[in-house]
């Protein structure tokens, strides 16, 4: 939709004209997996796709959403902004407004809310954290309390945390928040001070296949890789004192190893250590202009997502291995959270529609789905679009 188009909907939904128009962008992760709750590197950008989020001011004192998706407009009085409803995809803005009212901002009037979003829903791509982020964007923008892009990524990750339950880390937040056009976000989620990489890539582009898996990445499954980082580093701790799993680099976590006993955590931990450091080495070979052991790490990524971290599975394997299999194609590996979702690859100009056919010939033949393929534009972060 056109945001004139959005401005009419809105006009429809409320019976009056929207104040401002806000915009914040889903995002793919080159590189860096379920590395950012363990104090690691990642390496996601913006996309140009995202969630757009209207507003307009109403004297009720009543928060008022409605969202182009769901029928129903969802009213809440001022004191109702602080406790998560039950089932509800109201609870991505509010948990963030939440945060605003925690932090003692005084919040005088109501606001009129209209949500659309065009990133594919349950694809990996975190329009959960577009949504979050354009709504930390537009009350910061609307209350005038001046927080930074970085605590508006915070922001949107508490609300994950209390009102989703989803104890995710920062990345996605931090990569809608903070994105730049044509650019990766080379971040160290423990300081979470970052560096922007030009990916502007000679006659090579990003290409995103999505599984359509039917198997999401729950917050259940999600939440107990955390908690086996976690066990990994209490076991750690009867040797060694870290904090983060990325603490340790590979050599050292040789030398210690052995003490963690649960056998999945230490696959678990040995996925972290090796993906910090493949992160690190990726973000060289792109500034060094190596964009072929950039695709080398990207695959071994994929691998280790697969053996240690167990969080692919028969949709996102059959895509990534049968990317590999493309002449021009540089690297493929699955993104995001995992289970399903999307793989992110790195494909010649010249090879791009023998990807999409083959590898979608295949896959559906394999899995008995149907993919989509999205040539990725990297845009830039939350914004104010009128
Ligand atoms: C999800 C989470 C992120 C990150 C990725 C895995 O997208 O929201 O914080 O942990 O999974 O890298």
């Amino acid at each position: 939709m056109t945001v004139q188009e959005l401005k009419a909907a809105f006009q429809t939904a409320y019976g009056k004209v929207a104040e401002a128009v806000y915009f914040s962008p889903g995002r793919v992760n080159l590189i860096g997996e379920h590395t950012d709750y363990n104090g690691g590197f990642v390496f996601p950008c913006a996309l140009s796709f995202g969630t757009y989020l209207l507003l307009a001011g109403n004297n009720e004192k009543v928060m008022r959403f409605k969202s182009l998706n769901q029928p129903e407009i969802v009213t809440l009085d001022s004191d109702q902004l602080t406790t998560p409803l039950s089932n509800s995809w109201v609870n991505y803005p509010l948990g963030c407004i939440a945060q605003f009212v925690k932090r003692g901002v005084k919040i005088e009037k109501g606001y009129d809310i209209l949500i659309w979003g065009n990133v594919p829903n349950g694809a990996g791509l975190s329009s959960s954290a577009a949504l979050e982020v354009v709504t930390a964007y537009a009350f910061n923008d609307q209350l005038g309390t001046g927080y930074d892009r970085t605590e508006l990524a915070k922001i949107g990750q508490l609300s994950e945390h209390e009102f989703a339950l989803v104890n995710c880390g920062i990345m996605d937040q931090f990569a809608s928040a903070q994105g730049k056009k044509d650019h990766a976000i080379f971040l160290n989620c423990d300081t979470l001070q970052f560096e922007l990489v030009p990916v502007k890539l000679n006659g090579i582009k990003v290409v995103i296949s999505n599984t359509h898996s039917p198997h999401k990445l729950d917050s259940g499954a999600y939440n107990q890789r955390v908690a086996e980082c976690k066990l990994a580093v209490e076991q750690i701790n009867k040797v060694r004192p870290i904090k983060y799993l990325a603490e340790l680099t590979e050599a050292e976590f040789k030398t210690i190893e052995n003490a963690i006993t649960d056998p999945v955590a230490h696959k678990r931990a040995r996925h972290v250590v090796g993906e910090v450091q493949r992160t690190t080495d990726a973000v060289k070979a792109l500034k060094a202009g190596d964009i072929a052991a950039f695709g080398k790490l990207m695959n071994a990524s994929h691998v280790s997502l697969r053996d240690d971290y167990e969080v692919t599975g028969l949709q996102l394997d059959t895509m990534a291995e049968e990317a590999w299999k493309i002449d021009g194609v540089i690297g493929s590996r699955m993104t995001g959270g995992g289970f399903g979702g999307c793989t992110v690859s790195l494909v010649k100009d010249e090879a791009i529609d023998t990807f999409i056919q083959q590898v979608g010939a295949n896959y559906e033949a394999k899995t008995g789905i149907k993919p989509d393929f999205y040539i990725a534009e990297i845009g830039d972060g939350a914004r104010r679009v009128e």
